[in-house]
């Protein structure tokens, strides 16, 4: 990328940009005096590793900015994601006398900038919000969009709004301190772009993964500034189903490819022991397999999303064991063992509690080919079953 990269995102309630470059950091004074004109005060909003990590980039830009600022920090980590902490925010934003044309910027992950976004959409009944993600989930997914959460109870987004930024800022520079769990994370939500979008998303991954053959292989993707124009890609595509379907009523569940299997394995598993990205890695793969048993695609399909799992190193099968770490964990009647085929239908079971299934209609996102979606109503629960064994692997 030897360009700045502006792609326009229209809502219904504003338009705004994403901006997308590495080293763009260092002009974020100029951008903000630029975009977001008439501020007075500037409250930023982080996680201890990150600060612990940029403490001095952040000072540095604020410091140029030349307006009052104040920095709030949470301890990192999805339980964070709560309403007490709204609470402290809103007490804090009031003690420092934060105004409607004042800034917040979420500086972080999906955490941050979901909880960031959720105070700042509530904050004065709406205050100016800069997402400036730093996380490959947030640069590609999380910080575009409009949809702010907290959790309550350790039930996931259970509240939240829909709250456009006012501007976006990607640096992905930000990525090459980030450990290799949360690259996957990211990654997998790059080849669901690929999957669903198609755009050459996929053969371009392919082409900067093989030129790298050995060593930490996914840092050195997310640090090779070919990526960066697939971050680009991905960006424009969330901004385009975004646009079309600002409150997620339907083109933007496309977006769910794996999910709807990914969230329950995750379920299922417990949350520690498969991390998001992980468990929709999977759930695309049992997806495709899905697809394919319905008749809907070619045997094909699977193998162009193995293909790349392969070469980014990216695991395949799901090891029996860890549902069964899972019960261990939570039980107490010994060292339990459990079936593929108790773990497949368990993991069924669970779907039943994802977002987007009603009582009534149980709606499956799943793929002729790459880049060609269907949305598939109630399919043969049995299907489902040995999609999901299929990919599990041990006895
Ligand atoms: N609003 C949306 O549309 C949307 C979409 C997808 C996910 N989400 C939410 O996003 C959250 C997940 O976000 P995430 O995957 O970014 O996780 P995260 O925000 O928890 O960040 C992961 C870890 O990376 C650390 N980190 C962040 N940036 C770093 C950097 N540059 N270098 C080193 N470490 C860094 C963080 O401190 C944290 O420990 C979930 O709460 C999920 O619900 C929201």
């Amino acid at each position: 990328m030897d360009k700045l990269r502006v792609i326009n995102a229209k809502t219904s309630n504003r338009d705004y940009k994403i901006l997308i470059n590495p080293g763009l950091c260092a002009q974020v004074p100029e951008i903000l005096e630029d975009t977001l004109r008439g501020f007075e005060k500037i409250y930023l909003i982080t996680d201890i590793t990150i600060l612990s990590i940029y403490k001095d980039t952040i000072n540095e830009f604020l410091e140029k900015c030349g307006k009052p600022y104040r920095i709030f920090t949470l301890k990192q980590g999805e339980e964070q994601k709560n309403i007490d902490n709204v609470k402290k925010i809103y007490e804090d934003m009031l003690d420092f006398n934060l105004h409607r044309n004042d800034i917040v910027i979420a500086f972080g992950g999906g955490v941050v900038g979901d909880i960031a976004a959720f105070a700042a959409s509530t904050f004065h009944r709406g205050i100016k919000l800069l997402q400036f993600p730093t996380t490959l989930v947030a640069q590609v997914d999380s910080s575009i969009g409009g949809k702010t959460a907290v959790n309550i109870n350790n039930v996931k987004n259970a509240a939240g709004t829909f709250y456009q930024p006012h501007l976006i800022i990607i640096d992905p520079l930000f990525l090459n301190t980030l450990p290799e769990r949360e690259i996957i994370n990211g990654m997998a939500e790059v080849i669901k772009y690929g999957a669903v979008f198609n755009k050459n998303i996929l053969p371009d991954l392919k082409k900067v993964a093989v030129s790298f053959k050995s060593g930490s292989l996914l840092k050195s993707i997310v640090s090779d500034i070919r990526f960066y124009e697939i971050i680009y890609k991905c960006c424009r595509l969330k901004a385009m189903a975004v646009k079309k379907d600002e409150y997620d009523t339907g083109f933007r569940n496309l977006l769910n490819f794996g999910h709807t299997f990914g969230h329950a394995l995750e379920k299922e598993t417990g949350l520690d022991l498969l991390n998001h990205g992980q468990a929709v890695a999977y759930g695309m793969l049992m997806a495709a397999d899905a697809s394919i048993m319905l008749n809907i695609a070619k045997a094909g399909l699977k193998k162009k999303l193995t293909d790349i799992y392969m070469l980014l190193k990216i695991p395949e099968k799901l090891p029996l064991n860890v549902f069964c770490q899972s019960i261990n964990k939570t039980g107490n009647n010994g060292n339990k063992q459990i079936s593929r085929d108790l773990a497949a239908a368990g993991t069924v079971q669970s779907m039943s509690f994802d977002k987007k299934f009603s009582s009534k209609s149980n709606k499956f996102i799943l793929l002729r080919d790459t880049g060609r979606p269907v949305f598939v109503y109630n399919p043969d629960r049995d299907i489902l079953i040995e999609a999901i064994k299929n990919n599990i692997t041990g006895e």
